[in-house]
């Protein structure tokens, strides 16, 4: 595998010349319009990208844009694999490894998500503090000892200094957030009732299908994490999940997402 990530990295260089992100982001189902805060400088197809995953899922445009935002220059994902559309936990977390060769030092993720705790409104921004996986774990198989250790330790896994940050900003720019624990399971079911009240019993405040293969293969390699989780539905209401409701609700919680996410662009 570190074969086809520098390959994977080499070829990127040859499209992007000298430009090298300071962050990357994926931006998660419904969340894709991040993109037109971006000045770019170059976008790619992944299609075009040797060894990426193409994407299945609608909603998602399946493109690595290189540019700027507030200054900063970043790498955005515009569409990420999900273990439920087939692809193995290794190609689910190839696009990170790639981003951290091409030299990002701070990874940020959203995802849309079902809310568990009832305190939580539809289109509430959700920082994550912490996560549950009860998918495979990605780094089973054989360590790449260049890549990070055989143990990573999961402490902090959602930075504490990009989370308080993140609170100063809200409060700044009058931004309400909910914080919590993302529980992520294998979708491609909603969960059932049973289900959602098991995740809250567990410790759970949102329920999706992303995000954490992502964020254990970014803190194997010591990247820093942040984390938002859009509330697109809430898991204990009588309200029934549905993908199109989801990407709507992405789209309007998006615009505040955004607004963080830039404001914390600018302060890294
Ligand atoms: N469960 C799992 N994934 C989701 C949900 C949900 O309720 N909403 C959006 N993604």
């Amino acid at each position: 595998m570190l074969n086809q990530i520098l390959e994977t990295a080499a070829f990127i260089r040859t499209k992007t010349a000298q430009f090298e992100p300071e962050a990357g982001i994926i931006l998660g189902t419904g969340l894709g319009d991040f993109a037109d805060n971006i000045e770019v400088h170059c976008a790619i197809d992944y299609k075009e990208i040797p060894h990426f995953p193409v994407s299945t899922v609608e909603g998602h445009k399946g493109r690595l844009i290189f540019g700027t935002v507030s200054g900063r220059k970043v790498v955005a994902m515009q569409g990420r694999f999900h273990y439920y559309e087939g692809y193995t936990m290794q190609q689910v977390t190839f696009p990170v490894r790639v981003l951290k060769q091409l030299g990002i030092k701070y990874l940020f993720v959203s995802n849309a998500s079902g809310g568990i705790n009832t305190t939580f409104r539809t289109g509430d921004l959700m920082v994550i503090t912490d996560h549950i996986n009860l998918m495979p774990n990605p780094l089973v198989g054989p360590n790449i000892a260049e890549l990070g250790p055989r143990f990573p330790d999961m402490h902090n896994c959602y930075d504490k200094a990009l989370r308080a940050k993140a609170t100063a900003i809200a409060e700044r720019e009058g931004i309400k957030l909910q914080y919590g624990v993302y529980v992520g399971g294998t979708g491609p079911t909603f969960e059932t009732q049973a289900e959602y009240l098991y995740f809250k019993a567990i410790g759970g405040d949102a329920a999706g299908m992303s995000t954490v293969p992502e964020v254990i293969v970014a803190r194997h390699m010591s990247l820093p994490v942040f984390g938002v989780s859009v509330i697109t539905n809430c898991g204990l209401s009588d309200e029934v999940g549905d993908h199109e409701d989801v990407q709507r609700q992405g789209k309007k919680a998006g615009v505040k997402m955004a607004k963080l996410f830039m404001e914390m662009l600018k302060e890294l």
